[in-house]
């Protein structure tokens, strides 16, 4: 059984992507499908920010093939987890959900960690230190979650 993940932040250009590129370095292709996407349009179509590609490529992470794309309702159908970067985007998912099953999906990402806040701060509008704080905290984050979900399909295995 694959599990299907999706990272959202507002642009999808910055947290998010690295998100994406996180969690992928850390999970079997076959059994976790990664993906992200913007709860606003203002970038559709294009490469991740300058800055995420920078601080992922030196990570050794390459994110410049993943491409802008807007959430949408669709999402809830195509994707077992939803992680959300902040309260603001998970507020903007929460919105198009038409059942608590599909609100069910949709976590903050810094709740699977216990580092004292709730929100990956938008760095869009700093400079390459909040992209290296951001980077950190993803890190850790999507560390926990590659955890739950190599859990949750050894929980499930010979059950389906
Ligand atoms: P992100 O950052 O949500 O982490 O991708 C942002 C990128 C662009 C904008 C806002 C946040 N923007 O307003 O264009």
């Amino acid at each position: 059984m694959q599990t299907r993940v999706l990272m959202v932040c507002l642009g999808n250009i910055c947290r998010s992507p690295l998100a994406e590129g996180l969690l992928k370095s850390k999970v079997d292709p076959e059994l976790v499908l990664v993906d992200s996407a913007g709860t606003g349009g203002y970038h559709i179509g294009n490469s991740p920010d300058p800055r995420s590609i920078a601080v992922a490529m030196k990570n050794n992470i390459d994110i410049t093939s993943q491409r802008c794309r807007l959430f949408s309702k669709s999402d809830f159908a195509r994707f077992d987890l939803i992680y959300a970067m902040d309260q603001s985007n998970y507020s903007d998912i929460v919105s198009l959900a038409d059942d608590i099953q599909q609100i069910q999906k949709v976590r903050l990402l810094l709740e699977e960690i216990d580092i004292g806040t709730r929100e990956v701060p938008d760095p869009y509008y700093g400079g390459a230190r909040g992209f290296e704080n951001v980077f950190d905290m993803i890190e850790e984050a999507c560390e926990a979650v590659a955890k739950r979900i190599s859990v949750l399909q050894n929980t499930n295995d010979g059950t389906d």
